[in-house]
């Protein structure tokens, strides 16, 4: 009979399921620059505050010698706590155990804790560090996956779901990430593939490591599928904790004021001159919401995608809003394919999270070429027309400069039902610029005369006269007011304000078909 009292057998196996694959596995990952699963949920959420479930789940797999190799907790750390006194459930794999590969235990587990948070209507935050299926249960695994992707999709637009890879995430372990509403990555640590570099060089013969092929700056810049990118591992968990602060804790909540100690009558003169008037000269938009919302407040999401169009979260007044941006810095802040994509999925999450969103609009029109065309800018351009339709959050749209043609319908026009529209006195609110204009209105005139570049440009300041002015749309209503720029963020923080009790309903239906 074993000498072991019932309290100690409770703190051996405790302190076992800490432990977690052992020291020296502990050790390889500290060396490789990563905390491990446990380290990562004490530093992400407030001191104390994590409760821990299931520390004494183990694998049932009894194939290739399993039986023998079980370690209590079986590759996942989860559990609920606080962060910033608000509470989040999580899961946090451990690449100490069987390489965080997940298990059809491991999937429970993960389970367990999201059908939690969808019943409570708390987000549920997921660190990932995995090997992917773990290979000895072989379809178990796989039904594993599939269980955590479903509940995924019942989660969406119900509670923020946040993704931080920070390890390995491969196959078809990639999708639970990409279902989720944030993914963020950790620079050297951190990739995510479909297939690895031994499967892309038999199929396609290319040669690639994995960082070339999944690293945190491909999926930053190049492929979209991540938002946020970090140096390390602690710089990633305090973004998930800021990017929380913006974020209601479900679909029936607002998102959190908070004290605000910049004034809301605060007048930036610089505003004024910011934007050139030559209509060609390109600005950082960055300027203009830096200098409006409430100050340091601003959170860019997706920084280096699509950097043609600026999506993020900021204050005004203390109210959190999702910023959307043209960006004449970039492409002269035309849409194209992928900055239609951004902004759409970015605005349907602040739709889904009672987020209202305030648009900033200098845009000349939609990228012109076949390269657009071939891959669809139709349907994907679509998709951001019918994210703003769809939206029924307050929508406030400031036109900084230039809103030409269908880009202007798009960018939160009152046509697709936003609630406060205003220009700044430059602005040009027309079908296109005043030179493409004159061309198409006065080809013949122009084409006949000795001197057409003059007779051109004769055209052009007429027609500039005439419409590329905010007065026309100020006559019809399809403004509301033309402001000194430097009044933007009084303006905007009384129409929050006013606008903040508004309820719209969408006819009955059961979803609607955005152009996927
Ligand atoms: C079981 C695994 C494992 C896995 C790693 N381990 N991956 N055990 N199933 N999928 C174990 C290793 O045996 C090792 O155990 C420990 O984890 C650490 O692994 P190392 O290889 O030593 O680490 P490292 O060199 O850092 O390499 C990490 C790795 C590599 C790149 C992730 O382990 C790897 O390639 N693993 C296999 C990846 C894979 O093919 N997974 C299946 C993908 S398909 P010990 O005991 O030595 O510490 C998939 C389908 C999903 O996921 C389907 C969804 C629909």
């Amino acid at each position: 009979m074993s000498s072991e009292t019932k309290t100690e057998r409770l703190l051996r196996m405790r302190a076992e399921a800490q432990a977690g694959g052992g020291q020296k596995r502990i050790d390889i990952q500290h060396k490789k620059g990563k905390l491990t699963a446990r380290e990562r949920i004490d530093f992400l959420v407030d001191e104390g505050s994590f409760v821990e479930l299931d520390r004494y789940v183990t694998h049932r797999c009894t194939d290739f010698g399993m039986g023998e190799q079980k370690i209590l907790g079986d590759g996942v750390v989860t559990g609920h706590a606080l962060i910033d006194g608000r509470p989040v459930y999580l899961f946090s794999q451990d690449f100490t155990v069987f390489g965080g590969s997940l298990s059809e235990t491991h999937a429970e587990k993960i389970c367990k804790v999201m059908d939690l948070a969808i019943k409570a209507g708390v987000p549920v935050i997921g660190l990932k560090d995995s090997g992917g299926a773990r290979i000895q249960e072989g379809v178990s695994s796989m039904g594993g996956y599939a269980e955590i992707f479903w509940r995924n999709t019942q989660a969406s637009g119900v509670v923020p779901q946040i993704s931080a890879i920070m390890g390995p995430c491969a196959g078809g372990a990639v999708y639970s990430p990409a279902l989720t509403d944030f993914v963020f990555m950790v620079e050297g640590t951190s990739y995510m593939h479909i297939t690895g570099p031994d499967v892309v060089k038999t199929v396609t013969h290319e040669i690639v490591t994995s960082e070339e092929l999944g690293g945190a700056a491909v999926h930053a810049e190049k492929s979209g599928v991540s938002h946020f990118t970090s140096a390390d591992d602690k710089s990633c968990l305090n973004s998930i904790r800021r990017l929380l602060s913006y974020l209601p804790l479900n679909n029936a909540e607002g998102p959190p004021m908070v004290e605000c100690d910049d004034p809301a009558d605060r007048c930036d003169v610089e505003l004024d001159t910011l934007v050139p008037s030559d209509p060609q000269k390109p600005y950082d938009m960055h300027g203009v919401i830096e200098r409006v919302v409430d100050s340091g407040s601003f959170m860019e999401v997706q920084a280096d995608y699509a950097r043609n169009i600026l999506v993020g979260y900021a204050r005004l007044g203390g109210r959190a809003v999702g910023i959307v941006a043209n960006q004449p810095a970039v492409l002269a802040g035309c849409l194209d394919i992928e900055s239609s994509e951004k902004g759409a999925r970015f605005i349907r999450f602040c739709d889904a999270f009672n987020i209202p969103i305030v648009t900033f609009e200098d845009v000349p029109g939609f990228l012109p070429g076949t390269s657009q065309e071939y891959a669809g800018i139709i349907r994907h351009g679509a998709k951001l027309l019918y994210a703003y339709c769809e939206a029924t959050v307050p929508k406030l749209t400031v036109i900084t400069r230039k809103a030409y043609g269908g880009a202007y319908d798009v960018m939160g026009s009152k046509h697709v039902r936003a609630d406060m529209n205003v220009a700044w006195p430059g602005s040009m609110i027309a079908v296109m610029g005043a030179a493409g204009a004159a061309n198409i209105i006065h080809r013949r005139e122009i084409g006949a005369a000795d001197d057409p570049e003059s007779v051109l440009k004769k055209k052009a300041d007429e027609y500039e006269e005439t419409f590329n002015n905010p007065y026309r749309a100020a006559a019809r209503g399809f403004i509301d007011d033309v402001i000194e720029a430097r009044m933007t963020r009084p303006y905007l923080i009384r129409a929050l304000g006013v606008l903040a009790s508004k309820h719209e309903a969408g006819p009955t239906r059961k979803h609607g078909n955005i152009p996927l």
